[in-house]
């Protein structure tokens, strides 16, 4: 079954928020000032369980959903993840995919491989020790990222993809740094224009580094040239480096947003469901699951909310289409 929204757009992508919590406190995303000792985040039982996550999946591939991308928070600070992805992973056709900081990859790699994990994105915005260091405001050391990115290549996670969020005047000066280390080593770096996702990063303008100045900035060092996409509505623009050293990724939401191809959900940890990264109201569907609803209903609910949805944030960005508050980068996950 497709179905389709008032924008004719499918219904493909399914990214789950498994967990608020994270173990870095990127200054862009978890500012100390707001997400402190004293902040209070969901509590086990505010959590959807795995079995509730894997019926709301099975509900989601039953109407066309194809892709699953795990999320967080950091996903890998959710114990026992590996029995998620082993549960999602009895369906055949699903593409699952997750996308974590890193920090604790290195000993994780394996298991996730063997659990059914078929790809996997690592967060990282500089291989400069003390910028990124600066930029998680954890003191985490990169030589621990770069050893989860190793150890998930020799799990048969690769290609691996290494995201980089670009802002002006923190890290711009490490693209190139960025794009010279993993140039040759089969990795995948995208480089992605910082957003104005939520309301705690303090997104202004200036900050974004667009993404024809990232590709202007590569190709003055290493010659690149467009490919076509994987698929359509892909969220980065390929590139390849001309001397056949591999390739790149740049993602450009707030330059050339992409919301005419749009096809994805995202089921934040506690069970609102979103059909846009700068949502501000969710549907309860945790709400709906533990009020006893069958699958029947809550196929037709989500059938419901995706056939009138209208959503295209990147393309209107008036500077504040609604006067709700966004949902926050940590509850859904990117
Ligand atoms: P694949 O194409 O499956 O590899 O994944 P992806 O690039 O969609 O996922 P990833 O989690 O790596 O996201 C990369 C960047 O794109 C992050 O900054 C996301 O927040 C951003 N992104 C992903 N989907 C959307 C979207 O629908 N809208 C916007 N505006 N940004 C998105
Ligand atoms: N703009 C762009 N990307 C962001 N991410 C987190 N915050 C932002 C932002 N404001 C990235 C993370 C992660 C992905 C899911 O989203 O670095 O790689
Ligand atoms: Fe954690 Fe990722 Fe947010 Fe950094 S960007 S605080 S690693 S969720
Ligand atoms: Fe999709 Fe919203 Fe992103 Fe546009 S801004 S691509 S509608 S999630």
């Amino acid at each position: 079954m497709e179905i389709t929204d008032t924008l004719k757009r499918p219904l493909h992508d399914l990214r789950i928020s498994v967990t608020d919590r994270c173990n870095f406190r990127c200054t862009y995303c978890m500012p100390k000032a707001i997400f402190g000792r004293d902040y209070e985040f969901l509590s086990r039982d505010e959590l959807l369980t795995f079995e509730e996550i894997n019926r709301i999946a099975n509900i989601f591939v039953s109407l066309g959903v194809r892709k699953i991308r795990l999320t967080g928070g950091e996903p890998l600070l959710r114990s026992d993840i590996e029995s998620l992805i082993s549960m999602l992973s009895k369906n055949p056709d699903l593409d699952i995919a997750m996308t974590t900081n890193g920090a604790i990859l290195a000993q994780k790699a394996q298991m996730l491989k063997d659990a059914g994990l078929n790809r996997i994105t690592v967060s990282l915005d500089s291989i400069d020790d003390q910028t990124f260091k600066a930029i998680n405001d954890v003191a985490f050391p990169v030589e621990r990222v770069l050893g989860g990115i190793e150890a998930a290549k020799a799990a048969g996670l690769s290609p691996v993809k290494v995201n980089m969020v670009v802002k002006r005047g923190i890290n711009e000066e490490h693209v190139l740094v960025m794009a010279r280390h993993f140039r040759g080593t089969g990795h995948i770096v995208r480089f992605i224009e910082f957003m104005d996702v939520g309301e705690t990063n303090q997104w202004q303008a200036d900050d974004v580094l667009s993404a024809k100045e990232i590709a202007d900035m590569i190709n003055s060092q290493f010659a690149i040239e467009p490919v076509e996409p994987n698929y359509q509505g892909e969220v980065a623009r390929r590139w390849r480096y001309k001397d056949g050293s591999g390739e790149i990724g740049i993602i450009a939401s707030v330059t050339q947003p992409f919301c005419s191809n749009c096809t994805r959900a995202r089921l934040s940890a506690k069970g609102q469901l979103y059909t846009c990264l700068f949502g501000t109201q969710g549907y309860d569907l945790r709400a709906l699951i533990r009020g006893g609803a069958s699958d029947d209903k809550i196929r037709a609910a989500l059938i419901q909310l995706w056939e009138k949805r209208t959503d295209r944030y990147s393309e209107i960005r008036s500077g504040g289409s609604s006067d709700q508050p966004k949902v926050e980068m940590s509850y859904i996950g990117g």
